[in-house]
């Protein structure tokens, strides 16, 4: 890090041209500071696989005193990861390079999520040993079951699926050691497997049917909805579309680098947390409406217009008038274009509501909706697309999942994603606890002044 004060600003704009001419001879990239002080101050550039560029402000506040302010972190790289690459702009999504249109067509969920976790698509054996694994995992400590029990019959399946993941700690010493995979492979599975049965006995224990075991001879997508859906005199079959349109859903959402939910897992996990501490934590962050509570509101918002019978203009008219309302599966933090999610979920509920004979009046609205938005300049004009959350409930309602079981859904998909960056921050030596700073505006020192006096 190199750094000098000029006194006479005149020469400032020299002295950064010459920098830059010998920055260009070497062939090296840095970015230059310059304080109202004359400190200029040199940062080096880091660029990513894809050429994107950051400014490495490491040593920003030791050189230079002052720090940076970007609230929601939108401007800032929190760490370096070779797990999914998102380009907003141009509405790409890869899971360590392999295009999310790909996967979505020809992988598995187990096996994405093997992907992201470990780096490389599986081959035939890797993924008969992962499902050995899956099943051998699959029970739930039966000392978990009496959380299910104290569970308040309204209560928000994500605050339960939160408090079992995180109470989960308690039955798996082995935890923390995962520099080798030997143990933490089976705890992966674990964790995989396992919030299936967590999540479908939440949604038993609303509606107030019995408990639901795994079948072992069931893959992963037709177990859950066997959970989900099976009561002991009536055990559920659930069809190959609606399987293939589950584990769509799951590979769809399994990982979207540092998002809300993800960034939480890494912050927690940065303090050494264990791992069902982290994504229980995740969990937490998932649940707000902004977020993983989005793919509900969809629904509520769409099932809301169809009642009201008044059309969505009063919807639109809304959500470009009132800055406290939003067009709930619209917009992105990082998508400027279309979220490419929402394309391929789109077509997957054209396709499973067809398969299952079903006519959704909210599907055909939403996507009259989509249209008018679309062509609206408010939405144009702040680059406002369908995301991730518009279409997913259409195909979770066709499935036969209620609107409040959404989120927990999400939370399964994005399980391997939350995994594969507590892992991948985990071992990376650098890693040190996540301590943002802040920019005090509160009152300056003051003296106490006694009750008496006040
Ligand atoms: C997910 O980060 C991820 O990757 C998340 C996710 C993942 O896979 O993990 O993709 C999953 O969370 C998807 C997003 C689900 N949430 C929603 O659908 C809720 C509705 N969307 C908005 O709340 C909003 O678009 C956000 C929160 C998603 C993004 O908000 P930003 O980027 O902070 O946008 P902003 O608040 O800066 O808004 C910019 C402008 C504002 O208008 P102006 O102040 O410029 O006049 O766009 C407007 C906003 O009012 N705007 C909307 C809008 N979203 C933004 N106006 C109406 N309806 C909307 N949905």
């Amino acid at each position: 890090m190199s750094k000098q004060t000029l006194n006479n600003p005149s020469e400032i704009g020299a002295e950064i041209s010459e920098k830059l001419c010998a920055d260009t001879r070497e062939g090296v990239r840095n970015a230059y500071l310059v304080l109202p002080s004359g400190q200029i101050t040199k940062f080096p550039l880091s660029v990513g696989a894809e050429g994107e560029q950051a400014v490495d402000i490491g040593e920003l506040r030791k050189e230079t005193g002052v720090i940076t302010l970007d609230p929601g972190f939108r401007n800032t790289g929190a760490c370096q990861s070779a797990i999914t690459f998102v380009d907003g702009e141009k509405g790409v999504l890869r899971y360590r390079g392999y295009p999310i249109e790909q996967l979505a067509k020809d992988s598995g969920f187990i096996e994405t999520a093997m992907l992201l976790i470990w780096g490389e698509l599986p081959n035939k054996k890797e993924r008969a040993e992962f499902r050995e694994m899956l099943t051998n995992n699959e029970m739930l400590h039966e000392g978990l079951k009496p959380h299910f029990d104290a569970f308040p019959p309204n209560g928000k399946p994500m605050a339960l699926l939160s408090v079992v993941l995180a109470s989960m700690r308690g039955y798996e010493p082995k935890l923390t050691e995962i520099k080798s995979d030997k143990n933490f492979k089976p705890l992966v599975a674990k964790i995989m497997s396992q919030v299936r049965t967590i999540a479908a006995n939440i949604h038993n224990k609303t509606k107030g049917s019995p408990w639901q075991y795994p079948n072992p001879d069931f893959g992963y997508c037709q177990n859950f909805l066997h959970m989900l859906h099976s009561i002991p005199n009536k055990p559920y079959h659930p069809s190959e579309t609606e399987i293939k349109a589950l584990e769509t859903f799951f590979i769809l959402h399994a990982d979207h680098e540092q998002n809300c939910s993800t960034s939480t897992v890494r912050i927690v996990g940065s303090a050494k947390s264990d791992l069902f501490a982290s994504i229980s934590a995740g969990v937490n962050a998932l649940n707000g409406k902004l977020h993983g509570g989005a793919n509900a509101a969809v629904i509520r918002q769409l099932e809301g217009i169809l009642m009201s019978k008044k059309g969505f203009d009063e919807i639109i008219a809304k959500a470009k008038t009132n800055p406290d309302f939003r067009l709930m599966g619209f917009g992105h933090a990082v998508y400027k274009n279309y979220d490419p999610r929402a394309k391929i979920l789109k077509s997957v509920a054209e396709k499973l509501l067809e398969e299952l004979k079903i006519s959704d009046p909210v599907f055909d609205l939403a996507k009259k909706l989509e249209q008018v938005a679309l062509d609206d300049e408010y939405f144009i004009s702040r680059n406002l697309y369908p995301n991730v959350d518009f279409y997913s409930g259409i195909i979770l309602k066709a499935l036969k999942i209620p609107t409040n079981m959404f989120p927990v859904i999400f939370a399964i998909g994005r399980m391997p994603g939350w995994i594969a960056h507590w892992r991948e921050q985990y071992l990376d030596e650098s890693t040190k606890i996540a301590r943002p700073r802040q920019i005090y505006t509160g009152h300056t020192k003051r003296e106490y002044v006694s009750a008496k006096d006040r």
